[in-house]
């Protein structure tokens, strides 16, 4: 996980440079930060702790870090726990290089054992600092810094965004094997980053690093080159996305400012893709897809509730498919038929669970398809096919907007995916075209914050669903617990009786999704007084269709819709749920503790 940042140039200022890029880039870590720079000297700067206490530290200071080129990062602990020693960047013996390393190098204890036995003191626990000792002996020999850099990657084994930087020169070294690394091309500088929003307030012209690619910054320019050293015609392409998208535009908090994105975000997954008048969707990504005779779909966490959503989805329309957990598949792949697409549903198109899932199928033969929010993402490039949901840029580590454009998203894969017999019903394109204007009607109505006061500090809270409201129901846990640190769990509404209902009391509020009045609902509604008669005090999230709320404490409202779209509307009312009573707790909402945005490791 982690998040690196760097730049070049005498246009900028540094210091200022990086910090911002490393706000930006919190939401992949942050439990401790820093930044270095290089020049004539090499300065470096680090803290335990989440970015302000760096900025406090570089405030003591008498002046800002000197030189044209910077490299930060903000990390998230996996060798070694949150310390300034352990914060990047991390720098040789003699303080001449700072590398700053997003990933894990899993031969870090033979190359530790080897500098250690020839005499070479750590100062840390990061498998990072063996980057740093072996960058500095290469140095030693007396090759310049790309030299001794490419010598330096040649010995690791493992997952790495790397950047470094050394006394004495104005330079960026940075090459990448499985974590992102993109460039940003600026008119007077240039700058690397895991993520585009590092450096969307200078420039949208980018560069994505492949996987074994080197790439050198300078004030005068940049280049990258091959693994062998051969220069690269690398592709510069435009980002569409704007500055403004990644601040909080007067939000406490970017959850509650992507919560209230989504209709955009809808409207943006959908544009030029239903077409209303001929009744039809069409999708020109999906153009080059074969026909399949099943689908298995992988993905984790908030991205693994997509896809059980999407798999009954595509059941329902006759096409046998299944959701699997990524980091489950990748070691035991589901068995595949010949015909078997398999779809990564992964928001950053970075998560390495999902990443070596997808490896995996297509090591094994299967076509592989992205649904994914990142363009260019490590995803989209691997697989065969890539399908974006176009939410615009998520900073916020609760998955919010993503996740409602991914189940549109599914909607229109199971749609180009059905049979040729098949013809989009009219009223599924109506409700499409309708939900944007619906998520706006549950933001502008929602009861959720007054609700929540009730049931504050209760022991534990529950939610539930059927068929297309099962996944609603664990994702509804998911953000709960995420973001609260309460106890949540989400049930199958049907599971109850099985066992979870042991568990249910006076004091543990369900939340039951019920729309419209088929058996699932009337089931559902079975099951809502099972646990009224446990006493549980029941908030039924519902369209108002089915009589739930005679045995309902609390109603919150969505407007009726199609069975397909109404999950996201009802998974909105929970996500607002969420975000008040983690609000009402005043807990770390954008940033909950122990977890990262984008996680790049297995
Ligand atoms: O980027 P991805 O969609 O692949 O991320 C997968 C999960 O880590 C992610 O959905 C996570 O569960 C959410 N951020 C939780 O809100």
């Amino acid at each position: 996980m982690c998040g690196i940042v760097g730049c070049v140039g005498h246009g900028v200022d540094v210091q200022e440079t990086l910090l911002d890029g490393l706000a930006s880039l919190e939401y992949r870590g942050y439990d401790s930060a820093g930044i270095a720079t290089a020049g004539e000297t090499l300065s470096v700067v680090k803290r335990a702790g989440e970015l302000d206490a760096l900025v406090a530290a570089l405030e003591d200071r008498d002046a800002p870090l000197d030189g044209p080129a910077g490299v930060g990062h903000t990390r998230w602990s996996t060798h070694g726990p949150p310390s300034d020693a352990n914060a990047h960047p991390h720098t040789d013996e003699a303080g001449r290089v700072a590398v700053v390393h997003n990933g894990i190098i899993e031969n870090y204890q033979s190359l530790r054992d080897e500098l250690e036995a020839a005499g070479v003191t750590f100062a840390s626990d990061t498998d990072t600092e063996v980057v740093s000792h072996l960058l500095g002996r290469h140095l030693d020999e007396g090759t310049t810094l790309e030299a001794a850099f490419r010598e330096t990657v040649a010995r690791l084994e493992g997952s790495y965004a790397l950047a470094a930087v050394a006394r004495g020169a104005d330079t960026v070294v940075a090459t990448r094997s499985d974590s992102p690394l993109v460039l940003g091309v600026g008119e007077d500088a240039t700058f690397f980053a895991s993520d585009v929003p590092a450096f969307l307030e200078h420039t949208r012209e980018v560069v994505y690093l492949e996987d074994g690619q080197f790439a050198t910054l300078q004030p005068a320019g940049w280049t990258v080159t091959d693994a062998d050293g051969s220069p690269v015609d690398a592709e510069v392409t435009t980002v569409a996305w704007d500055p403004e998208q990644t601040g909080k535009s007067g939000y406490d908090h970017f959850m509650l400012k992507e919560i209230h994105e989504q209709p955009t975000a809808l409207r943006q997954c959908l544009s030029g893709r239903v077409d209303e008048l001929a009744g039809e969707i069409t999708v020109a990504e999906l153009d080059a897809l074969d026909s399949f005779g099943s689908v298995q779909l992988v993905a984790c966490g908030t991205s693994y509730h997509a896809a059980l959503y999407g798999a009954t989805l595509l059941q329902q329309q006759g096409i046998p498919a299944q959701a699997a957990l990524a980091n489950e598949y990748a070691t035991a792949p589901a068995p595949r038929r010949a015909d078997t697409l398999v779809v990564g549903v992964t928001q950053s198109g970075e998560t390495a669970d999902t990443l070596r899932a997808l490896r995996e199928a297509r090591g094994r033969g299967a076509t592989t398809l992205a649904v994914t929010n990142v363009v260019d993402s490590t995803a989209a490039r691997e697989c065969d096919h890539a399908l974006y949901i176009r939410a615009g840029p998520e900073i916020g580590v609760a998955a919010t907007k993503t996740f409602s454009s991914q189940l549109i998203a599914l909607n229109l894969l199971a749609d180009r995916m059905a049979t040729s017999a098949y013809r989009t019903p009219r009223d599924l394109v109506a409700a499409l075209r309708d939900l944007p204007g619906q998520v706006q009607t549950v933001l502008d109505d929602s009861r959720a914050a007054s609700v929540v006061d009730e049931y504050l500090d209760r022991t534990a809270y529950f939610f539930v669903g059927r068929t297309y409201h099962h996944p609603v129901a664990l994702e509804g846990a998911l953000k709960f617990k995420e973001i609260t640190y309460e106890h949540a769990e989400g049930f199958a509404a049907g599971e109850l009786k099985h066992g979870p209902l042991a568990l249910v009391t006076a004091d543990t509020p369900v939340f039951a999704v019920v729309t419209g009045t088929d058996e699932a609902a009337q089931k559902t509604i079975g099951n809502v007084k099972e646990v009224e008669a446990r006493d549980a005090p029941v908030v039924a999230v519902t369209d108002g269709q089915s009589d739930v709320a005679r045995y309902a404490d609390h109603v919150l409202t969505i407007p009726e819709s199609h069975p397909r779209t109404a999950p996201v509307l009802a998974n909105v009312q929970l996500q607002l749920v969420a975000y008040h009573v983690a609000d009402r707790m005043g807990r770390s909402i954008d940033k909950p503790r122990n977890l990262a945005k984008s996680v790049t490791v297995e």
